[in-house]
Order: C-alpha cells, then structure tokens, then sequence
C-alpha cells in the first residue's frame, strides 16, 4: 500500500467533488473456480484500492459526504481462519493504513443502508462488473440486481473517472515498475521464440515472470502465431520457421498497477521480406503517433492519423488502392485494423472500463462512432498531462472478415483483394508501447524494449 496520506487526499478530493449523499463501495470477495474453498487468484476491485488500498477480501467501504466520514466495513479473522491462514490484521489495523479512524461490522452493513434510505438519502454506487458485487449490492438496497447498471451513480462514475485519469506521480512510477517486468518478459520471449518451441512454454515462462516479480499478469496473456486473431487465447501451437508471433502480454505490480506492451516476433529470429515490409508500416504508425502525441490532440484524431499510415503504406505495397484519406473516412483500412489505437492504462488494463468505456472515453460532442472498427476505439478525447494510455496499431490479415467483405464487395476501390488473398497465411502484427502524456507532450513510459525490426532481431539471437 502507500502512506495513509496518499488515500485520505483522494478521499477528501471525492468528497469535494461530489458534495452530498453517501457513496458504497463495495470491494470484491474470492470467487470460487469450481468449489467454493478453491478460489481463483483473488484480485481486489480497482476503485476500492484507489481510495482504500486495502487488498482483502471481503470489504466496504462507505463515503458520507454530508458528515465527512469515512468508514470500513469488514470481519476480523477467528480462530478457525487463523488456523488456515496464520495470523491476521483485524480489520481496525488495516482501515488504520488507508487513514480510515472508524470500522464497523460487515454484518450491520445492511441496517445502516437501511436507514440511510429511509432517510431518503442519496446512495450512490458504481456499476458491478462481478455476480457476486451485484447480489451484494441488490440485496443492500433492496434493488433487482439485473437492474443495477442503470441505477449506478453517473454522478459518482465521472468523479472518480476525473480523478483515477490523471495519473499522480507515484502511480506513474508504479506503471513503470510493471513495464520493468514487461521489459523482462518481453525480451524473455524474443530469446525464446525458435521453431519447435511450443507457445504454451513461452506462456507459461511469462506467467512466471511475472508472478515472481509482482502480482502477476495484468490481463491473460495473448501470445500466439495466430496474431490475426485479436485477443488469441490458446497456446497450443508450435513454433515454426516463417511464422509470426505476437506477444501482447504485462504484468501487474504488487499494488496492482499495469503494464501493456506487445511485440511481434519473428520465429527464428530474422523477419522475412514480406513480413518486414508490413512490420516497417506498423512501426511508423507506432513511431509516429508516440511522437505525436500532446495534450490538447484527440486521441480520435491521433488514431485517424494511425489508420492513414497503415493506409498508405498498404497502399504502396498494391494491397491498397485510391485516395488513403478516403479509405480511412470510409473506413475500408479496418480490414487490416479493426481496432482503437489504444486505450488508458492505470490500475486496470482497460482503465476504469468497468466503470463504463463511453464515460471515459467520449463527451456528448464526441459521440462513438459505429463505423467497423472505429467505433473499437476506446478513447477520443483530447489528452491531458497525466493520462497513461496504449498505442498500439497493428496490421492483420483475418481469413473470415476478407472472405465477407470480399463477398459483399466491399470497398472494391480502396482494396486489391486479389493481392489481399495471397497474404491470408500472414498472421498479424501489432506494436504496443505505454506512453504518459506531459506538459508538452508524451514520455514513453518503462526502459525501451527492443522495438524496431533489427533490435527485435538482434535481441532474438542473444542468449
Ligand atoms: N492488451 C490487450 C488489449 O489491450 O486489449
Ligand atoms: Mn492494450
């Protein structure tokens, strides 16, 4: 955890900005994987961390914002528990390391929500992403569960999105702590990836890396020679000559904050001319938006610059055709791009996405788009000094959505499919770095990992 004082100023800055009523927070509990005494790796909500810190299961915590008081609702540990699991704070010592004076227990949580509405007071919540937060919370205010989305504060959600945005400087330093490990798992899968190794093996010495290093992966890794598939799940495959393996993988530090990076790696170590002609046209996309960056620039703006790229560059390889700027407004890149250039990254790897993408990522006058791929963009609003996000642009060649569009005839001005169909074994390319936004511009977050395709190369062949 941080000092105490690090969470009684963002809980004094809530109750600045949100003036009236109570906010519950309800922090998560185990979840079982296939019986209830066997859990899956407990991870604590992030907002409950970011104003709380406390990382056990089983917590509440409530903001009066009319009287000023924070209290922690909790059950201390008995006999039996401590039997299993070794001694125990009790739950007045741990609220006492986030600055909180005043616990209670979990079991008159219910009667105090009770009166509170009674009183006609305003209980404001965040919108539960867990089965278990959402009974929880249904039960507590005597609400349908199904209908808590609806109900949750909008007031409360764009309070603490405000806040958990910008990013202060000791998250920032957090962030990079979790891109030393990436570093380490990144540069541990570029010496790793020779044909004949299974993905699974690279899978598993990531997962360990970063286990050992702080509290794991951030997401579930996507390490895969089938790239073209955006977020591959399964490590089955083994390694061979000319394949392609994208890595998008980061690590989570001991205080749960993430890292994101993917590199795209050629199996054997040196990228053959086709695939280093795509990869070139990825890297400037990457290069140039992180060079570009700023506060002010719309993240929409600096995606649609992204797409130009991919655009043109597809196009001097005849796999394009026509005006790029066109094909971008139209839309007809997102065949080989039908993703967001990148999202915020902080104490979730989609930050604060639980809370909902379009309140972070978009105001009125920047509605989402519904164009296919476009409308996967995250975020579009202007940066500000502080934000943390991704830029991530990649290249794809996915067999079934070139078949539909190929069929339907889409966009026949802007694509050679008859060039397009000889590249349907590629795979794909993405490059992702983390970048924190300044006062005049970005600084690229963590120490360089080898990025271009002669360092990949190089790093490949070390031992
Ligand atoms: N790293 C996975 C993603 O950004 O969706
Ligand atoms: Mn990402």
């Amino acid at each position: 955890m941080f000092k105490s004082v690090v969470y009684e100023k963002r809980r004094a800055r809530l109750h600045e900005i949100m003036k009236s009523g109570l906010a519950l927070f309800i922090g998560n509990v185990e979840a079982p994987m296939n019986y209830p005494g066997n859990t899956y790796h407990f991870r604590q909500d992030s907002s409950f961390i970011y104003y709380f810190g406390i990382d056990i299961p089983g917590l509440a915590g409530i903001m009066d914002f009319d009287s000023g008081k924070d209290i922690i609702y909790g059950t201390d540990f008995d006999l039996d528990d401590i039997v299993w699991m070794g001694p125990q704070p009790t739950v007045k010592e741990l609220a006492l390391k986030c600055g909180v004076k005043q616990t209670s227990s979990l079991s008159m949580l219910s009667e105090i929500i009770n009166k509170e509405k009674t009183k006609k007071r305003k209980i404001h919540f965040l919108p539960p992403y867990r089965g278990e937060t959402r009974l929880t919370l249904g039960s507590l205010l005597r609400e349908n569960p199904c209908q808590l989305d609806t109900s949750a504060s909008v007031e409360l959600i764009k309070a603490v999105i405000s806040m958990r945005s910008i990013k202060e400087e000791l998250e920032i330093k957090e962030i990079e702590k979790a891109l030393d490990t990436g570093y380490d798992m990144h540069v541990t899968a570029m010496k790793m990836c020779k044909p004949g190794v299974n993905e699974k093996d690279i899978f598993g010495a990531l997962e360990g890396i970063a286990y050992s290093k702080g509290a794991g992966p951030s997401f579930p890794s996507i390490i895969s020679i089938n790239g073209q598939t955006l977020h591959n799940h399964s490590h089955f495959n083994i390694l061979k000559n000319n394949d392609l393996l994208v890595n998008d993988s980061g690590a989570e530090t001991d205080l749960h904050y993430a890292s994101d990076i993917t590199r795209t790696i050629p199996v054997g170590g040196k990228f053959n001319s086709r695939q280093k002609e795509i990869y070139e046209i990825v890297l400037k996309a990457n290069t140039e938006s992180i060079k570009n960056a700023k506060p002010g620039l719309s993240n929409l703006n600096l995606h649609l610059a992204a797409c130009r790229i991919i655009a043109s560059g597809l196009k001097d390889l005849g796999l394009m055709k026509g005006d790029s700027d066109a094909a971008v407004k139209a839309g007809a890149h997102a065949l080989f791009m039908p993703h967001g250039l990148g999202h915020m990254l902080g104490l979730d790897v989609h930050d604060m996405e639980a809370l909902g993408e379009n309140y972070i990522g978009y105001k009125s006058k920047t509605a989402r788009s519904k164009q296919f791929g476009l409308a996967y963009l995250r975020f579009a609003l202007p940066f500000k000094p502080g934000h943390v996000l991704t830029i991530e642009p990649g290249c794809y060649f996915i067999p079934e959505l070139f078949a539909k569009w190929k069929k339907e005839g889409k966009f026949k001005q802007f694509i050679n499919y008859q060039k397009v169909e000889s590249y349907l074994d590629f795979g794909g390319i993405r490059i992702e770095d983390d970048i924190l936004i300044t006062d005049k511009g970005n600084r690229l977050l963590g120490k360089p990992i080898p990025k271009t395709a002669s360092e990949i190369e190089k790093t490949c062949a070390t031992k």
